[in-house]
């Protein structure tokens, strides 16, 4: 395949995502929610509770986002570190993370992942202050993760 039809491909697929993780078509917001965050429900069969949290003064993930959460999305955050604890209420329900232009990301804490069985895809997009990944940070067993 040439080149360029592997590039539409992709871009078309980064699209479909991000319409999928922005989009609120057939959803509801939820009231209340955190300040910096939104958070939206399915309102059709599929239980799916999705938030975004977009804020320049968003300095750690919020506790307090309604559960099961399922679609989290971080973007333009102050945040620096993530920790073991930084999903810790939403362990066992999410099932999609994004996070992206976090400028002050520097530190991911091994194990971050573990025991989040429903992960299926991670998104870590400009992030330039992380510079170290750690080989194990992603030696956990998530069954059904796609790393993009
Ligand atoms: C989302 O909607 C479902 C059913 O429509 C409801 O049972 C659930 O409590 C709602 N979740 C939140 C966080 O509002
Ligand atoms: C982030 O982690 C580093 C190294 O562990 C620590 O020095 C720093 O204080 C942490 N920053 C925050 C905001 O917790």
């Amino acid at each position: 395949m040439p080149p360029k039809y592997i590039v539409t491909g992709v871009i078309a697929l980064v699209l479909i995502s991000a319409d999928y993780l922005c989009g609120s078509v057939g959803s509801v917001e939820i009231p209340m929610a955190h300040k910096f965050c939104k958070c939206f429900n399915n309102t059709n069969d599929i239980e799916l509770v999705k938030c975004q949290c977009v804020h320049s003064e968003l300095e750690k993930i919020p506790n307090d986002l309604p559960t099961p959460l399922h679609v989290l999305m971080i973007a333009k955050a102050a945040i620096e570190n993530l920790t073991k604890d930084s999903f810790k209420n939403y362990k066992k329900s999410l099932t999609d993370i994004s996070l992206r232009d976090l400028k002050n990301l520097a530190y991911i804490e091994n194990g971050i992942f573990d025991e989040m069985d429903q992960l299926l895809t991670i998104v870590i997009r400009t992030a330039p202050n992380l510079k170290v990944i750690s080989p194990t940070l992603f030696n956990v067993y998530l069954p059904k993760l796609k790393i993009l």
